[in-house]
């Protein structure tokens, strides 16, 4: 779908580009601060969703790091979650003693993110923490602990700035509630 579709069918805009571009220089910032002393940085992004948050907060940390990349299960073409997680592409990188830092899009259950923050840390990382640009009011029921989150929103389905909904929208710069007569609502 080109941009001008994607645009028509947002009815509200929910975090603009720039206030994107200021929290992630923010958050940046402070996992700059917070790892300045740590010998690892390992930025693990989940995909699809997490590609455009991923390029734009590495780009403010000042600290060595490197990137990988996760896929697991999620919503596919549908607006709610299945709370069944499946890893789709592992990642390539050992993570015996290193610093991981998951890189996601959005907390909306947090069952994906509870699920994946326990896999990796049977994998023998020093720690692993979470970084999400937009965390939802239900991420408070999993005992989910995020460290860094851009951005509180309301429990609307949103799309824009890596986050689809069958695969459209993704390249939309700022996050946005979808019309509900897009998906049937
Ligand atoms: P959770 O397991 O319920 O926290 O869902 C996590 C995943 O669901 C996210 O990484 C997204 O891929 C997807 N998701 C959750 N809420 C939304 C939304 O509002 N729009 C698009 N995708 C979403
Ligand atoms: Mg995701």
């Amino acid at each position: 779908m080109n941009l001008e579709d994607c645009k028509d069918d947002v009815v509200k805009i929910v975090v603009t580009e720039e206030q994107i571009k200021e929290r992630l220089a923010e958050m940046g910032a402070q996992i700059s601060e917070d790892y300045k002393d740590e010998d690892s940085l390992l930025l693990v992004g989940v995909l699809r969703g997490a590609i455009m948050v991923m390029a734009d907060l590495s780009r403010q940390i000042s600290v060595p790091l490197h990137m990988d990349w996760m896929a697991v299960s999620s919503y596919g073409a549908s607006t709610k979650t299945s709370g069944v997680v499946r890893i789709l592409k592992d990642l390539d990188t050992e993570l015996e003693g290193l610093n991981v830092l998951i890189v996601e899009d959005i907390i909306d259950s947090g069952l994906t993110l509870d699920w994946l923050q326990q896999n990796l840390v049977t994998r023998g990382a020093k720690s692993v923490k979470i970084a999400t640009l937009l965390r939802k009011p239900d991420a408070a029921k999993v005992k989910v602990d995020v460290e860094y989150v851009g951005f509180d929103i309301p429990n609307e389905f949103v799309v824009g700035y890596g986050l689809d909904y069958a695969e459209d929208y993704r390249h939309l710069p700022f996050v946005g509630v979808l019309a509900p007569h897009v998906y049937g609502g």
